[in-house]
């Protein structure tokens, strides 16, 4: 019988040697150890043995269960101590290797030519004002001098929310506002979202961006829309910049002109750019007529203003040369990152 227990020592001990986990220690615990286990069944042969041969089986049997206990309680925190190690080397941070690189976003080119814009008149003294987007057919319309049935409505077809709300066509309702809440002397900007119910296409958008503009004071003329609009196309375009007026018309304003500018490309050659002519209009403008002073409750007997219109989009097409209106909405990183 001590031959067998040292055997089972023998045999019990080289198996834990080699057990590489925890579950592994634990099958073999219970395999020598456990109530139903190896060591067990030999001593449940002790009644067959003498009464000195007992105790010393006994003892034996003893010795060799602490010895195993001992053996795998140390192998078990060998092996915590490896799985640890694993784990660390897995987790392990190389804090040489480069960083990711955070993408960092930019101005869309709408922003960055409307910041522009926007620096060029606070320079010359005009402030921010601004108007909802879904606005009142009053204001858009009426206030305007461009009532029911005006022809001047068909070619600025829009959405309507209600038959007297509307989006709004144009930024010139800001102006309306403006001269509703405010005493002359006025000196404004208004940047801002419009929309007009017209099919997409290269130069065509249902959504598009105008910056309107105000002056109201006494003795406001003609010579101030000129120069002021003068001054802003040569900050824009360069000192060596040429503006010219051509009659036109419009409902809010008389008389009224739009303004071209010396191409910027040629110098006024004429070259693609221009189509040939050396000349692109870039806004709309005129004296603030009477009738849309006397609406909201200024004396155009005492005031006058001038109002222009530009629209942002034909600014920044002709600034970085985009010939298709519909890039500057659909947010295609691979077009957004050349600006
Ligand atoms: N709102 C006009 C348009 O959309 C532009 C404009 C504004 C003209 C102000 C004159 C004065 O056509």
């Amino acid at each position: 019988m001590k031959q067998q227990l040292e055997e089972i020592r023998e045999s019990a001990k080289s198996q834990l040697s080699k057990a590489a986990s925890l579950a592994e220690l634990d099958t073999l615990r219970v395999k020598y150890l456990g109530k139903k286990g190896e060591l067990t069944a030999i001593l449940k042969q002790m009644g067959k043995l003498s009464a000195e041969e007992r105790p010393i089986i006994g003892q034996l049997a003893n010795e060799i269960r602490a010895d195993l206990e001992a053996s795998i309680a140390e192998s078990v925190e060998d092996i915590k101590q490896k799985l640890l190690e694993q784990k660390l080397k897995s987790e392990k941070i190389d804090v040489t290797l480069p960083a990711k690189k955070q993408a960092l976003g930019h101005k869309h080119p709408l922003s960055i030519v409307l910041d522009e814009v926007k620096d060029i008149f606070f320079g010359m003294g005009f402030s921010i004002a601004s108007g909802p987007e879904v606005e009142w057919d009053y204001y858009n319309f009426e206030a305007l001098n461009i009532p029911e049935n005006h022809p001047a409505r068909d070619t600025q077809d829009t959405f309507y929310i209600t038959e007297k709300m509307l989006l709004r066509t144009q930024t010139s309702p800001c102006q309306i506002r403006v001269m509703e809440n405010q005493k002359p002397p006025i000196r404004i900007i208004a940047p801002g979202r419009v929309y007009r119910s017209d099919a997409v296409d290269a130069t065509h958008s249902p959504l598009f961006h105008q910056i309107e503009g105000l002056v109201v004071d006494k003795g406001i003329t003609m010579a101030d829309l000129k120069g002021n609009l003068e001054s802003f196309a040569k900050r824009l375009y360069g000192e060596q910049t040429k503006i010219r007026l051509r009659p036109h018309h419009f409902p809010f304003t008389e008389p009224s002109c739009e303004i071209d500018v010396s191409c910027f490309r040629c110098g006024g050659k004429g070259c693609p750019m221009c189509k040939g002519e050396g000349w692109i209009e870039i806004l709309g403008a005129g004296m603030v007529h009477p009738k849309v002073l006397r609406n909201c409750g200024i004396d155009p007997d005492v005031y006058s203003g001038f109002a222009f219109g530009l629209g942002l989009e034909r600014l920044v097409m002709f600034r970085f040369n985009i010939d298709d209106m519909r890039l500057l909405y659909e947010n295609d990183v691979r077009f957004l990152n050349q600006f």
